[in-house]
């Protein structure tokens, strides 16, 4: 069997406006995934000044940016182009987006002036994520489904996460291991085939992210702060600074289960940051770079615990923080050590991005039968 589809994605489950056209090739044995285009607004510099992610502003946000985005992937009609549409499609429309009216407006200046892409399928992530955020792309993707008559089907953003491996041209062998580590969520998942998933371990409290965004904050730097600790702890090595008298613990680490705990680290680095009168450059680099090594020492522990307990073929690891480049050379080394391929995302496919919710999107098109504008709900606390 073999099915090619061509997919239009949206995602905007947090802090990204993300759109992709993507071709997902699936055989029995292979699936391959190529990006045509995609386009992102982050929106990452207007969170920055709440220190988080603020929910209204996410959903403003990504009303403004989804139809300005789409409008950049789409071929300009030509006069003789156009197309009569029933008044009543455009009634529904503007039903779905009524909280929405410029959303309405510009969607609908969009579709009149803009071609019909050459797709099957339109994939949208309906969670996990910030409700009123996931709503917007819901509805977007609702009212395209509806004037383009094509199916649309509903994704899960973690699902979206482990197959982002998927983009970079590699094939998952199960059974498989997935570590998912983001900003919300720490995850070991179990897969036995596409469609078949078990997480076998999870975070007791924070998640990864969510701690190196905290720590960040403590030592004042901005958000998202895990890129900025990982810059400080990479600086600390380059200069061969070392942890000095900084040590935090590695929560967890030596227990059998496979879970994980980070809001103790957290606190451990709170108390030596209020050890400290004036945290000058060379403090924070030593409580950077001690808490990504206490985070990647319990990473990777409880990756290899995982390994012990099955014969996983493949490990994925994926979501956010597999953007940092130190805990990808340490997890390249475990994997190489203990003989198991590892399957990680691209660089620039690490954090939210369209493309990865194509390739799940494709993927779940296979268990259900897409319908042209379901009734897709948003489910902020979505499990697989
Ligand atoms: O998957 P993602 O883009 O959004 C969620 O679904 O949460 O993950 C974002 C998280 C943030 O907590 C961010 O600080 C973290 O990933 N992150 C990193 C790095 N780049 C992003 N953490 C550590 N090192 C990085 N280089
Ligand atoms: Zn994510």
């Amino acid at each position: 069997m073999k099915t090619v589809r061509k997919i239009l994605a949206i995602e905007t489950s947090c802090d990204e406006t993300a759109l992709a056209l993507v071709e997902v090739d699936i055989s029995d044995s292979h699936i391959t995934a190529k990006e045509i285009r995609s386009e992102l607004f982050s929106q990452i510099d207007i969170h920055k000044e709440f220190g988080g992610v603020f929910p209204a502003v996410a959903k403003r946000e990504h009303a403004r940016h989804a139809p300005l985005l789409l409008e950049k992937m789409l071929e300009k009609k030509t006069a003789h182009g156009e197309t009569e549409t029933a008044a009543d499609i455009w009634q529904q429309i503007e039903t779905l987006l009524e909280r929405e009216p410029n959303l309405f407006e510009k969607t609908k200046e969009v579709l009149l002036t803009n071609q019909k892409p050459d797709i099957d399928l339109i994939a949208v992530t309906q969670g996990p994520g910030l409700e009123p955020a996931l709503w917007v792309g819901i509805n977007f993707a609702r009212a395209l489904s509806l004037y383009w008559n094509i199916p649309l089907v509903g994704t899960n953003h973690m699902k979206g996460h482990i197959f982002s491996v998927l983009l970079n041209q590699q094939s998952i062998a199960f059974p498989a291991l997935a570590l998912l580590i983001s900003g919300g969520h720490t995850e070991l998942v179990e897969m036995n085939s596409i469609s078949d998933f078990t997480i076998i371990g999870k975070t007791k409290d924070d998640a990864v992210g969510e701690s190196y965004d905290k720590v960040a904050r403590m030592i004042g730097l901005e958000y998202p702060g895990g890129p900025k600790i990982a810059q400080l702890a990479q600086a600390a090595r380059d200069a061969g600074i070392h942890s000095g008298d900084i040590k935090l613990p590695r929560p967890m680490i030596s227990t059998k289960d496979l879970d994980f705990s980070f809001s103790g680290l957290k606190t451990a680095a709170l108390y030596k940051v209020r050890e400290f009168e004036i945290l000058n450059d060379t403090i924070k680099m030593h409580i950077a770079h001690e808490f990504e090594e206490a985070v990647t020492d319990v990473v990777l522990a409880k990756i290899t615990r995982a390994l012990e307990s099955k014969p996983y073929q493949t490990l994925i690891i994926s979501g956010g923080v597999i953007a940092n480049s130190y805990l990808r050379q340490r997890l390249e080394r475990l994997a190489s050590e203990l003989d198991i391929p590892l399957l990680l995302p691209k660089l620039a496919d690490s954090t939210d991005n369209a493309q990865m919710i194509a390739v799940a999107g494709a993927l779940e098109s296979l268990n259900t039968k897409p319908q042209i504008n379901p009734e897709l709900q948003a489910f902020g606390n979505l499990s697989y």
